[in-house]
């Protein structure tokens, strides 16, 4: 007699919950299921969406934000579940502000950015090795919130603190109370931008270089500089370019160019306005009926505000024709997240985003002061 594998109720759960099954299906016929099993689960869970995240997705999350408010959801929220639509530093930092009974779900693991990735926690620690005992006194470290936990953690560890694209400037000025210099990670160019928008000129910053000896940086330079900054950069925002905001300029004479601080410095400084992602649609959305605007950021949220608000009146485009796109962002599709909600369904929590209890103590520190400044 042929033998049959005895296959248990709780595996053939698993198997139909497999993510193949998922992704095999077209997009529309994830929403009903989406829908159906946030409404099992209700407030046991909360579903958070970056503003960068497709249309797909962004309509089921509670609450949408930039990363600074979706930060501070996440350290207030009640919900046993927090289902993150977004990219992996972002999971993290709700993960180290939740409550020990909270957890944090990813819908998908790949959804990193490539911006956290360019400073590795060793690089970062053979980098303030170098700069010696003179080199670093009075040094305060501030990373961007794109960085991984144990950034977030060695900031907090040496009196520094994480910001966000929303309050750079805050994070700056709790700096500079409290050294003389910054170790700015890992994103040049929201460093310079917010320290040039205070007043510190190019001339005072330098490139630390994590492939280069010594940073590639000169002793006298490294002496003289107030902001050193990690050569780290968004390959999204840094597509965008000065040449695209003169075309705007010659083509549409009265509209406006508002981009995102990741930019680089010759094109913040051409532009009109520079904010965050909720700042950017803020601006938007107090515009008079009839402004346009054409804007340098992820072509998912430019999209999504060009539709919003063309029953308004108002024009928008993007900077850069060919559209700019997070292609990490776009690895959270409908699939992965019904995917994960049918298993929280079914008791099975999958991809929880964990940080270290050796690394969350620190990294908390630098989160908190974060948050207590705007
Ligand atoms: P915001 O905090 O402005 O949403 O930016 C996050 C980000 O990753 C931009 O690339
Ligand atoms: Fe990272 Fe850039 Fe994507 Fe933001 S847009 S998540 S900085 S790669």
């Amino acid at each position: 007699m042929e033998e049959v594998a005895a296959v248990s109720a709780t595996d053939a759960v698993q198997d139909s919950c497999s993510l193949d099954n998922y992704l095999s299906q077209p997009d529309h016929t994830m929403d009903d299921r989406i829908a159906a099993a946030r409404a099992t689960l209700g407030t046991d869970v909360v579903l958070l969406g970056h503003h960068y995240q497709r249309d797909e997705v962004i309509r089921f999350a509670d609450y949408t934000g930039d990363s600074y408010k979706l930060s501070k959801i996440a350290s207030q929220t009640d919900a046993k579940y927090m289902l993150f639509c977004g990219v992996h530093f972002m999971a993290e930092t709700a993960d180290v502000l939740a409550k020990p009974w909270q957890q944090v779900i990813l819908p998908d693991l790949n959804a990193g950015c490539s911006m956290a990735d360019m400073a590795e926690i060793g690089q970062v620690e053979d980098c303030w090795e170098s700069l010696g005992p003179d080199g670093k006194s009075e040094l305060i470290p501030l990373t961007y919130m794109n960085s991984a936990a144990a950034i977030k953690a060695f900031c907090g560890e040496r009196g520094g603190l994480v910001c966000t694209s929303s309050n750079a400037r805050g994070a700056f000025e709790w700096a500079f109370a409290r050294g003389e210099k910054i170790l700015f990670l890992p994103d040049q160019h929201l460093g310079r931008n917010t320290a040039f928008a205070m007043g510190i000129p190019l001339s005072e910053m330098v490139v630390w270089d994590p492939y280069q000896i010594n940073g590639g940086v000169s002793p006298d330079r490294l002496k003289a500089a107030k902001i050193i900054l990690w050569k780290g950069h968004c390959s999204v925002h840094q597509r965008f370019l000065p040449e695209h905001v003169d075309r705007i300029r010659s083509n549409y004479p009265q509209m406006q160019v508002i981009v995102h601080p990741e930019c680089r410095w010759e094109v913040c400084q051409k532009a009109d306005a520079i904010g965050s992602t909720e700042r950017i649609i803020e601006v938007i959305e107090k515009a008079p009926e009839g402004a346009s605007f054409a804007v340098g950021t992820e072509i998912h949220l430019v999209n999504r505000l060009a539709k919003r608000f063309a029953p308004l009146g108002k024009k928008i485009i993007t900077l850069d024709d060919s559209g700019c796109l997070c292609t990490t962002m776009y690895r959270i599709s409908p699939q992965h997240l019904a995917w994960a909600l049918e298993n929280l369904v079914q008791g099975n929590v999958v991809n929880r985003i964990k940080v270290d209890d050796d690394v969350k103590h620190w990294a908390k520190v630098a989160l908190d002061r974060m948050l207590e400044v705007r």
